[in-house]
C-alpha cells in the first residue's frame, strides 16, 4: 500500500463554492492531487491512499482520507471530489476517523499526529536524494501544496523520514504525486 499525505492550506469551511475551488485556499490543488493519486484513467487504484491535512480557517486541522481499497461511488472529476470533501467537512467530529462516504473518512488529527502513526516516511522535496538513487518503496509520501510544507511541519517530518527529490525543478504537487505513482508502478 502506498499513501500520499498532503499538507494543504485550503479551507476547513464546508460552505466553499464547488465551482471555484481556487478561491477556497487552493482546494483545486487538493482535488487534482486526489485524482492523480487515486485514479488510473477510469479505474481506482486499490493499492493507494490519499490523506490531506487541511489547515485553513475556520477550524483547522482536518484530515480527510481516501482509501482506494474501499473507495466507491465517486465521479472522478474535480467537482466530484469537491463534493465528497464538502461531505467530509460537514461530518468531522473529533480525532477519531468518521466515515462520510464509501472509502472516505475524516478526523481532526493534525499532520504531526498523522506522521506519528506512519512506519516508512518519505518527504517529497527538491533538496532530497534523487528518486532513482534512493530506490523508494511502498510507504507514506509527504508533500506540500502550492505553498509547500511549513518549516515547522517539515522539520518534524524529517526527524522520521528521508527527503526524496524528483530533480532540481519545482513541480506542481499534482505532477509530483503522479511521477511517484508511476515510479512505484515500474517495480
Ligand atoms: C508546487 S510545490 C511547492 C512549492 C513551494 N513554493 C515550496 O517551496 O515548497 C508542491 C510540492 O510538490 C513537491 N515537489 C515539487 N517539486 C519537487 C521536486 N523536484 N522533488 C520532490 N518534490 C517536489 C513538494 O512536496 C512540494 O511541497
Amino acid at each position: 500500500m502506498r499513501t500520499f499525505l498532503m499538507y494543504s492550506h485550503a479551507t476547513t469551511n464546508p460552505n466553499f463554492d464547488s465551482s471555484n475551488t481556487y478561491e477556497a485556499g487552493r482546494l483545486d490543488v487538493v482535488v487534482r492531487c486526489c485524482l492523480n493519486v487515486m485514479w488510473i484513467s477510469e479505474h481506482i487504484r486499490d493499492n493507494a491512499q490519499f490523506i490531506v491535512s487541511l489547515n485553513g480557517g475556520p477550524k483547522p486541522p482536518i484530515a480527510i482520507k481516501f482509501d482506494g481499497s474501499k473507495l466507491g461511488n465517486i465521479i472522478p472529476s474535480e467537482q466530484g471530489i469537491a463534493h465528497v470533501i464538502k461531505k467530509a467537512l460537514r461530518a468531522v467530529r473529533d480525532e477519531n476517523w468518521v466515515s462520510c462516504h464509501q472509502g472516505v473518512s475524516v478526523s481532526r488529527k493534525s499532520l504531526q499526529g498523522l506522521i506519528k502513526e506512519v512506519d516508512t516516511l518519505y518527504v517529497l522535496d527538491a533538496r532530497g536524494m534523487n528518486i532513482y538513487k534512493a530506490v523508494p518503496r511502498e510507504g507514506t509520501y509527504l508533500f506540500g501544496d502550492h505553498a509547500g510544507i511549513p518549516a515547522k511541519e517539515l522539520a518534524f517530518a524529517l526527524r522520521k523520514g528521508e527527503r526524496i527529490s524528483l530533480g532540481r525543478h519545482t513541480y506542481l504537487a499534482s505532477f509530483a504525486v503522479a511521477v511517484v505513482n508511476w515510479v512505484l508502478d515500474q517495480k
